[in-house]
């Protein structure tokens, strides 16, 4: 067992259903939950800390809607130095106490211009551009060769549609593209992806889709869009927060009634 993991054993005797793994300014959805124990990612052995602004760095036990979750305040990313196997801990941590589900959230820059800067964006499916690693590489178990075909479960993303419809929100659906970071695209970089079929970029979620799918987690994914280069210029990660936090009251609002009917 990771030391990591069994030192939050040994702290709470929790068994979580849903790992929420929160990105960029996402944190909204705290507010939503009943807290039962906070622990900091600092005073967890061999845990990666974040070191990005917007990533606070907790662990955080509670309900939501009834069900158990483990929320994720701050994820590490590749570009941060971690190895995609670090960057997965949260969900190999989540997994070793029971959750057998995973919803995601990210921040995202818009590739398909139909993508306005604000909307929510669920992640159909996704293309790993991060060549150089991989969270599974040097393993020699079941590790290898696994299967990513519906890594987004299509129960999942049809219900989230069906709760989206109901309460008002607008939401979108495609796919997301991991790049390493840490700079924003080239010009050349996005008009390369848009001619792939790819409707948003993005540093992470990636690495940890990719073991939740090894663990047979269920995996919901949002990404928020913060910025459309084609249409608005520049990005910065201030205006990035910003949005974030604007588009997380909504993904919020969505996965407490997702939660309530699943
Ligand atoms: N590119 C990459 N990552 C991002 C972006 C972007 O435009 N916006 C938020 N995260």
């Amino acid at each position: 067992m990771e030391t990591y993991t069994k030192f939050v054993k040994d702290k709470i005797d929790f068994k979580v259903d849903f790992a929420i793994i929160i990105g960029s300014g996402l944190s909204s959805i705290l507010d939503r939950v009943q807290i039962v124990k906070k622990i900091s990612y600092q005073d967890i052995p061999d845990y990666p800390v974040s070191t990005v602004a917007g990533h606070t760095g907790e662990l955080i036990f509670g309900t939501l809607s009834g069900k158990n979750v483990l929320v994720f305040n701050g994820r590490v990313h590749f570009y941060e130095g971690y190895s995609m196997r670090e960057v997965a801990s949260s969900v190999y941590l989540a997994h070793a106490i029971g959750a057998n589900n995973m919803i995601i959230t990210n921040a995202a820059g818009a590739v398909n211009t139909t993508l306005k800067v604000g909307d929510i964006m669920l992640i159909r499916d996704h293309v790993n551009f991060i060549f150089a690693d991989n969270p599974l590489r040097g393993e020699q178990g079941n590790e290898r060769f696994v299967d990513l075909i519906d890594a987004y479960d299509k129960e999942y993303l049809a219900k989230v549609s069906e709760v989206a419809e109901r309460k008002g929100i607008n939401i979108k659906e495609g796919i997301y593209c991991a790049v390493s970071g840490p700079n924003y695209e080239t010009m050349a970089e996005l008009n390369l992806m848009s001619r792939l079929g790819i409707d948003a970029v993005g540093m992470s979620t990636v690495p940890e889709v990719i073991v939740a799918r090894y663990l047979n987690m269920k995996v919901l994914g949002f990404s928020c869009i913060t910025d459309n280069v084609f249409v608005d210029g520049k990005v910065t990660h201030e205006k990035v927060l910003d949005i974030a936090n604007r588009c997380g009251k909504d993904i919020s609002c969505l996965i407490e009634e997702f939660l309530k009917e699943i």
